[in-house]
This record gives C-alpha cells, structure tokens and sequence, in this order.
C-alpha cells in the first residue's frame, strides 16, 4: 500500500504552540502520532472517513480492523456509546488510564462507520497521558488512534520509534518523552450479556475483576479468521527477529530478554542481554519491553530468547505480546494491524 510522501513534522510537547498546531492539522484531516501513556498512537480525526483511510494506508493496516476512538473526557465517551451498567462503574474507576470499553455504538457523527469496520460497537478510551489529555482538548471531538507502527511491527514506546517506522508517512510527530506504561490498553467487550476480557493490557485482570466482584472471561482462541477483537491475529508486534519463549539455554547468535537478573547457559557468549527489570518489578518490565524488542532486533540477532516470566498482574499482557512477537509470521492473505 503506497502513499505519497509527506512531509513529518517533529513537534515538542513542551511547546505550547505545538499542541495548538497538532489540534489544527487533525482538524485539516492530517495525521498525528501523540504520546499516550500505554504507547504512541497514531491520531486522525474519529469522524472524518478520508482521514481514517489515510491513517490505514499510513499504516498499512487492513481496513477491516476497527480503531480505539479517544476523548478528552468520559462525558464525551458516554455520548458516543451506550455504556451498560458495569461498563460505566468500570470507566468511573479507571478513566482517565490504560482501559478500553467496547461498547454498542450509540449513533451519531463523533466516530465514522469506517472508524468501526462497520460494526455495531465501538472501543471508546480516555486516556491519561497529560499530552494526550492536552490534544484532545484543543481539538474537541474524537480522535481515532491505533498504535502508530507499520502494520505487524513492535509498538512505539519513544517518538524516535514512530520516526523510524513511519517519517514521510504521516504529518507530525508530538514528541512527550517515553510512554510509562509501555503495553497497549486493556480491552474489555461490554457489549454482549457477558463482560469478557479481548485483550490484557496496562490495567491488570484483577483490578478489573475487583470492581466488577467476579472473574472476567478470556475472549475465545485467537482464531485467525474470526478473532474475538477483530484484527487481534496472532502474530504481532514482531521485531525482525525470531522470537522464542521460555528459553532454558542460549543458542549461539542469539540475544537474550531475561528478567529479574535471570541468567541462561550459553548467555555469556549472547549477541547482547536484556534485564527488563533486574528487581523484577513487572510494571517495568512491560514499560520497557517494546523498547528492549526493538533494540535486540538492532543488534542483528538471529533470534531473541526470552526467559520464562511471571504471569501475573502486567506478566499477563507482557506474555500475550511475547506470544503474539513469537507466532509464525503471517502469510500474504493474512493481516496484523
Ligand atoms: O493503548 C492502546 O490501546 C493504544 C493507544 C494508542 O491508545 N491503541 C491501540 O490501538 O492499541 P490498536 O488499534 O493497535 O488496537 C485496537 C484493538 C484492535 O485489536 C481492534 O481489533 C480492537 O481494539 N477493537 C477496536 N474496536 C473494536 C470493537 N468494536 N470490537 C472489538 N474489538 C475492537
Ligand atoms: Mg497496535
């Protein structure tokens, strides 16, 4: 998918002119990858379809995976879904922050049908990032925002991330600083009879069951053809690198991901080693996976091995990344976002 080249401009979120300029170029229809604070993300007007499909090609993501739309305030939210009871005690607890609700669509202009693929629900998400915050306020409607990688490559932590994937791709980059949570949102389906967890992110499982007082459902298998939260496939986030979990010895070229200073046989003759948090601290290990992901994959490594880890609170998100970066990789007629 090939678009003409555009000019990225690099913006400073300490500057206040750039926040009024990024607002202007998302209310021209341009694209602008902002900080939130799970990962960048990669901006356009929720309600204007041309922008939408810009962002898709920018991208190269399938057109049929719908998107997170974003709002300043939950209000906003609320008046572009139709939140069930345990959705809005869910918003009321974790907005602003890493949580997305799906929700049925409550009509309206704010999010456009192709925003959604089509479907009858719609991802609505407040974030908490104080520049995201910022921009969504100066721009005043929605903002759609997918993670702003290429399609099937590792998330971006750090505004350099999204330069190297995507410069001359999309308008402007808001530089804030690297994210702090550093995986993707929880996604909760609230739109059927039952809540069901479609994908585990920087709000852990338990937080959320505690709220709602029972255990939350793990969307059905990843199937390919018909995953839970559409477009969901199950390899994702891949560096170039072949990824292989719980990894007991270090072969020769290649690099090692441990955690907690978990150290392997063979590890003294890795390509480069990785501790994501040498006090074993879950929460920053899943802020610097993508980043260690990326930079691994520079080193030129064969593959990347990766030590069993903790599954627990954020271990449950980092683990479905690992799994979806160590999935074989997609065919032609396959599609990850
Ligand atoms: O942390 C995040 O959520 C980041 C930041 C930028 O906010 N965004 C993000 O967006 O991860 P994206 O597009 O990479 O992932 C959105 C996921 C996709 O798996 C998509 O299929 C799912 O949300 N999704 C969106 N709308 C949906 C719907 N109506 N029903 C089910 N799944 C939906
Ligand atoms: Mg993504």
């Amino acid at each position: 998918m090939d678009i003409p080249p555009r000019e990225t401009l690099r913006l400073s979120a300490a500057d206040p002119a750039a926040l009024a300029r990024a607002a202007a170029l998302l209310a021209a229809g341009r694209l602008v990858a902002f900080p939130t604070e799970t990962v960048y993300g990669l901006g356009a007007d929720a309600a204007n379809p041309r922008a939408v499909a810009d962002l898709y090609a920018a991208k190269g993501r399938p057109a049929f995976n719908p998107l997170i739309a974003h709002t300043a305030t939950p209000a906003q939210a609320f008046s572009i879904g139709a939140f069930p009871d345990a959705a809005a005690r869910l918003a009321a607890r974790f907005w602003p922050g890493p949580l997305t609700l799906v929700v049925p669509f409550a009509g309206g202009e704010a999010v456009c049908e192709l925003a959604r693929a089509g479907l009858a629900t719609v991802a609505l998400r407040v974030p908490s990032h104080p520049v995201a915050l910022a921009l969504l306020a100066a721009f005043g409607g929605a903002v759609v925002a997918p993670s702003a990688n290429r399609s099937g490559r590792v998330s971006p932590t750090e505004a350099p991330h999204v330069a190297a994937d995507l410069s001359g791709r999309i308008d402007a980059i808001l530089d804030g600083g690297p994210t702090e949570v550093g995986v993707e949102s929880t996604i909760v389906d609230a739109a059927g009879p039952h809540l069901r967890l479609l994908r585990p992110g920087g709000v852990p499982r338990a937080a959320i069951e505690a709220v709602l007082g029972h255990p939350l459902a793990l969307a059905g298998a990843q199937d390919a053809a018909r995953p839970a939260a559409p477009g969901r496939l199950a390899s994702h986030y891949a560096p170039r690198a072949r990824v292989r979990l719980d990894a007991e010895a270090l072969a020769p070229g290649e690099a090692l991901l441990t955690f907690a200073g978990a150290r392997l046989p063979g590890a003294e003759a890795a390509q480069a080693v990785i501790d994501l948090s040498p006090s074993g601290d879950l929460a920053e290990a899943a802020a610097r996976l993508y980043g260690a992901l990326r930079a691994l994959d520079a080193t030129g490594a064969g593959a990347i091995a990766v030590v069993p880890l903790p599954r627990h609170d954020l271990g449950e998100a980092i683990a479905d990344r690992l799994a979806r970066a160590a999935a074989p990789r997609p065919g032609p007629e396959e599609t990850p976002q």
